[in-house]
């Protein structure tokens, strides 16, 4: 019996899964995912091996086109992306125009959003020479808004890159390039933001890639598709557990290091506090980017001579968590967001940007999902409900309540 007529027969048949926990909301060829065994892979190259030796904008390529691109397809890839990196000069108005106390996940959004509206020819997209415009030009000028989101919070100048440099090499230097003064690539900062960025890339239907893919399935173009990810990936459940996990980690400090207290509260049901950068919706064992993250922690606060209390403070919860029953039957180990924050500090990047830095790794997942479901042309996303409010009513007038 076929959909249709098992619906029209029962009067409509709907599955309720809230939290979509056991629902699948499409079938897609970019990530595969297997949270029992701790297994990521994209495109079917696993993680581990990307992040050990691949380039961001290499991985960006194979995740929206579905194979490793050679030298040739890099070249033109990056040169179509640097011919698209000028940002309009009244986007910087609007940058200007934020109060500095915005939050920098807010105003990524917005100007993501404002794209839309300063580049019309990018939001009706249906071929596949469209989108690759499309693409591009978010390539391009994403890292423009994510480092003048940074500096505007600095009072820094709003520059624009050196396209002379790698992908990475320029968002570094927009990001720290300062007024009068030479720049000089650091290759430890380099190289860990890399790996950073390979690692967010993509994680197939969290909470923001479901959000774009929705929000792209009714035809509303790329940049608004992103600008709603990115709100989505702001939650401190979401992406905005990394600033959380800082923060969180910074008051344990503060309160003297005891992680016990912490542990205490977490798992404390009339506290609502919750162990941020432990637990995840698929991983029901360690999630292998924590681990990489882990690992690279200690190599890049080693290499800088970054000595961070923090660093200690977080292994002795993990160390704690892993010997503790709640945690361990409620099979909640450290996630990507755990460590990363802790790298990020030592690259000097502040607390309230790391979620910025999650967007930009995050960037090429969300583009290649969006494109994967254009290009199968999926239908327009819209979940039913339960309905369980008040049976039919008759209007009562105001003087009459
Ligand atoms: N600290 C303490 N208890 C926790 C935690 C935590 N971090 N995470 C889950 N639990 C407990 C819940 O209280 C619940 O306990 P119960 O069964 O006794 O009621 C059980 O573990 C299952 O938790 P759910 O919230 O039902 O799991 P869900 O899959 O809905 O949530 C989530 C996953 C949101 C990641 C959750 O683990 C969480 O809030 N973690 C902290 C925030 C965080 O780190 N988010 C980043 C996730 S990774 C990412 O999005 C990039």
């Amino acid at each position: 019996i076929d959909i249709k007529t098992l619906r029209s027969a029962t009067g409509g048949v709907t599955t309720l899964d809230a939290g979509y926990k056991n629902t699948g909301s499409c079938e897609s060829e970019i990530t595969f995912l297997d949270g029992e065994k701790g297994i990521l892979r994209y495109r079917g190259y696993s993680i581990e091996e990307l992040a050990e030796k691949a380039d961001f904008l290499e991985v960006s390529y194979l995740l929206i086109f579905g194979e490793l691109p050679t030298a040739e397809q890099l070249d033109k890839f990056h040169s179509d992306i640097k011919k698209n990196s000028v940002v309009d000069d009244d986007i910087r108005k609007i940058v200007d125009s934020f109060p500095k106390f915005a939050h920098p996940m807010g105003v990524l959004s917005s100007l993501t959003s404002a794209l839309t509206a300063f580049n019309p020819s990018s939001v009706n997209v249906d071929s596949e020479a469209d989108m690759y415009n499309a693409i591009v030009k978010i390539l391009g000028k994403f890292p423009v808004l994510v480092a003048w989101t940074m500096r505007k919070k600095q009072g820094l100048p709003l520059d624009y890159g050196d396209n002379s440099l790698d992908y990475g090499e320029n968002i570094l230097k927009m990001m720290f390039k300062q007024p009068n003064q030479d720049y000089h690539q650091n290759k430890i900062i380099l190289n860990a933001l890399n790996k950073l960025l390979i690692l967010h890339a993509d994680h197939e239907q969290n909470c923001s890639t479901s959000t774009v893919r929705i929000v792209g399935s009714s035809h509303a173009g790329l940049f608004a598709s992103l600008s709603a990810g990115i709100s989505a990936l702001w939650g401190p459940l979401h992406g905005g557990a990394n600033q959380a996990v800082l923060e969180m980690l910074e008051a344990i400090k503060q309160d003297g290091g005891d992680t016990k207290k912490y542990m205490a509260k977490a798992k404390d049901k009339t506290d609502p506090f919750r162990l941020m950068g432990f637990g995840h919706r698929v991983y029901k064992n360690f999630d292998p980017r924590a681990k990489i993250i882990k690992k690279a922690a200690d190599e890049v606060l080693g290499d800088l001579g970054v000595k961070d209390p923090i660093l200690e403070i977080a292994k002795g919860l993990e160390q704690e968590a892993l010997n503790d029953p709640y945690f361990v039957e409620r099979k909640l180990y450290p996630n990507v967001d755990f460590y990363s924050g802790i790298i990020y500090r030592a690259m000097g990047i502040p607390t309230d940007m790391f979620t910025v830095m999650f967007a930009l790794g995050r960037l090429p997942g969300w583009i290649a999902q969006w494109r994967e479901m254009r290009l199968r042309k999926e239908p327009i996303g819209r979940p039913r409900q339960l309905y369980i409010g008040k049976t039919e009513r008759s209007f009562v007038f105001i003087d009459k309540r």
